[in-house]
């Protein structure tokens, strides 16, 4: 029996969860394993309930389930709300509570998308790589912090053992691909990059199957668009990670394909890279295959069941191929259809 939290959140948050949830009955039904969801408050809608964007309650749900899935928050609704009680917040403070210390997010084209990317097709073509970025340290957390009238601090400060943990479950993930590690700091600037540079060729001594080299975090940011098949495995710092993983998302077409998962030793968290998307909420119009491949990543990395992982993968693979198409991904003048008839259309190939 798996016990999943599912946290809708905001703006098209409850409509890709719907899609998520769907596929997960589906599997569940198709392969007789038993899948509790249990469904949770979170960001503006926990807010606007309990005036509190994340509840004891809700943490403590998060801590005690197998996985969690989650939506999107934010909107403009909350925007101005103090920095501490913003939705950003929150997600910072449940990535902390829950240890989330290493954030996955891989960049694959779909052929059958070739053609929704802003780059030519044969730049794109074959581009698979996954990017390890830190989730729990760097600037986002370090102190001292803070502003006045006449200044604004933040402090990028890493621990070795925060290094050394992400380093390692990059060196781990590429033995299992091509074997080719890509650290990217910002050495020549920053000591904190130095360090960071340090540990993980310390790290690389117990993987000598895997092959490491670093890159300027500028220069990454030029390669990804430049040359993306390059990439295999990409380790990084938060706020560097943060950012590139915008650009390695973006390559594929849309930000809509794109899952992630936060994992850490005791938990682990599943959502959809992009936003909450205020714009189109509640309108059927969003793309509900981030949220579905991050199901996937689910099975792959709380579950260890890569095959259901990849049957989803093919499913999602076969609904684009039939020439299935959300707004976000379809051609200019190409009928698009909803979010749920693209959920239908993915819970189909799945087969019964
Ligand atoms: C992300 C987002 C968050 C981040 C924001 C919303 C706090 O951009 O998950 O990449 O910066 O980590
Ligand atoms: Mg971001």
């Amino acid at each position: 029996m798996y016990k999943i939290v599912s946290i809708p959140g905001d703006g098209i948050g409850p409509e890709v969860v719907a899609g998520a949830v769907a596929v997960l009955k589906q599997l569940s039904t198709k392969h007789g394993f038993e899948i509790v969801i249990e469904e949770h408050p979170f960001g503006g809608a926990s807010y606007d309930l309990h005036g509190e964007m994340l509840t004891e309650k809700t943490l403590e749900a998060c801590k005690q389930c197998d996985a969690v899935l989650l939506g999107a928050v934010g909107g403009p609704k909350w925007e101005k709300l103090p920095h501490e009680h913003k939705p950003e917040a929150a997600l910072l403070n449940i990535r902390k509570e829950l240890e989330l210390f290493a954030n996955l997010r891989p960049a694959k084209v779909y052929d059958a998308l070739l053609e929704a990317s802003s780059l030519k097709a044969e730049v794109i073509r074959g581009t698979d790589f996954l990017v390890f970025r830190e989730l729990t340290g760097g600037i986002y957390f370090g102190q001292p912090r803070g502003y006045d009238d006449n200044r604004g601090w933040n402090t990028m400060v890493y621990d070795r053992y925060e290094v050394e943990r992400i380093a390692r479950l990059a060196f781990e993930a590429a033995q299992k691909r091509d074997k080719k590690v890509i650290s990217i700091d910002k050495a020549n600037v920053l000591e904190v990059s130095q360090f960071w540079r340090n540990v993980v060729h310390e790290v690389h001594k117990d993987y000598p199957d895997v092959e490491l080299s670093d890159m300027y975090v500028d220069n990454a940011a030029m390669q990804i668009v430049r040359n993306p098949k390059q990439f295999d495995v990409i380790v990084t710092s938060n706020l560097f990670g943060d950012i590139l993983s915008d650009i390695a998302g973006m390559i594929t077409g849309s930000l809509g394909m794109l899952p992630s998962a936060s994992i850490g030793k005791h938990h682990a968290l599943y959502e959809p890279i992009h936003g909450s998307a205020p714009d189109i909420a509640g309108q059927g119009k969003a793309n509900p295959i981030a949220t579905i491949a991050s199901v996937a990543m689910m099975f792959e990395y709380s579950f260890c069941m890569p095959d259901i992982a990849t049957e989803i993968y093919q499913a999602i693979e076969a609904t684009l191929a039939s020439g299935l198409r959300t707004a976000d991904i379809a051609n200019p003048g190409e009928l698009s259809v909803s979010t749920t008839e693209m959920t239908e259309a993915i819970v189909r190939h799945l087969g019964a």
